[in-house]
């Protein structure tokens, strides 16, 4: 893989990307980990510029964007919808043009997957999905450096998703993990399961990477697991069905005994962050040898910087 090729391109989804240039990105998170962990310091993105555009709140992946990108000599420059034209006085065709001539990339959170992809098209220069409705590609980046530094080679292994699997991290965590050969399970209730339309796109790349993509609700599905991963039953921009979520998600709370049922005592637990403990993970299970949860956090910054090294 030339890593020239890269240059220039955004990250929507992640579909669009190759498994080799997935691999590289991970490579490159590992390489930009251990310099930061040398206190190595580089001056990559001086002169550079980032729009970050958030219409939904963030801890985790502003800061990781802002530090990230600053400490290279980059200029981050926060955007709220509360501040900018966006999609209401202005279209995010313009918007993405204006954005385009100022800044090196651009950083959006929000609902629609359409917006992200609106400003990818229009641009001109790279934009980065920092969690839609739909996606949350630098979370699942994330996740996989994490499972990488856990053990080893991720080919193979089997992370078990339980909860809402119709979400962002649901689905982006099935798109990374059909294209690099790991096994996903979805267990959720029947009217939360994964669409069928991305299980079918998911399919093809499985085919060609040995992953084995299953959809279940079943919790004894969790047998094997290397990894038990949940996410929050309610989304933001959801919270008008937070009762009809605890209603079927309640069986599906991840507590020890559900770890227990992996039969897996090197399993590890999984969340993207923010967690409601006591709903969808119990207090022990977060707070418990098992939780990689805080490493997760970390490599959202590592991830997120070679992406924009990658890219830009
Ligand atoms: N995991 C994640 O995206 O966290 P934030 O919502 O805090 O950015
Ligand atoms: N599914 C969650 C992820 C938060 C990082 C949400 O969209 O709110």
């Amino acid at each position: 893989m030339n890593p020239e090729q890269l240059k220039g391109r955004s990250l929507v989804t992640l579909k669009n990307w190759t498994p080799d240039e997935i691999r590289y990105v991970l490579e490159l998170s590992h390489s930009v980990k251990k310099a930061a962990r040398t206190s190595t310091v580089h001056q990559r993105f001086v002169g550079k510029t980032l729009a970050m555009i958030f219409e939904k709140r963030s801890t985790r992946t502003r800061c990781a964007f802002e530090t990230a990108f600053g400490e290279e000599g980059g200029h981050p420059v926060f955007l709220s919808t509360q501040d900018i034209q966006l999609g209401s006085k202005e279209s995010v065709e313009d918007t993405a043009r204006v954005l385009g001539r100022m800044f090196s990339a651009i950083e959006f959170r929000g609902f629609k997957q359409s917006t992200v992809e609106t400003l990818a098209r229009e641009a001109g220069v790279p934009v980065y999905n920092g969690l839609t409705d739909q996606y949350h590609p630098t979370q699942a980046l994330a996740d996989i450096l994490t499972l990488q530094e856990i053990f080893g080679t991720v080919q193979g292994k089997k992370l078990c998703y339980v909860g809402d699997g119709r979400n962002n991290v649901a689905r982006s965590l099935c798109v990374i993990c059909a294209k690099l050969g790991i096994n996903f399970t979805v267990i959720a209730p029947p009217e939360l399961s994964t669409d069928r339309e991305l299980l079918d796109e998911c399919s093809q790349w499985a085919a060609e990477s040995g992953s084995k993509i299953v959809v279940s609700s079943s919790l004894a599905d969790v047998l094997g697991a290397d990894s038990v991963y949940t996410d929050v039953w309610v989304s933001m921009g959801e919270e008008h069905a937070a009762a009809e979520r605890k209603r079927l998600l309640s069986p599906f709370r991840v507590d020890e005994a559900l770890m227990e049922k992996t039969r897996n005592p090197s399993c590890i637990f999984m969340h993207c962050l923010p967690a409601v403990k006591g709903e969808e993970v119990t207090v022990p299970v977060i707070e418990g040898p098992r939780s990689r949860v805080w490493d997760q956090a970390e490599n959202r910054k590592h991830t997120i910087k070679a992406i924009m090294l990658a890219t830009i």
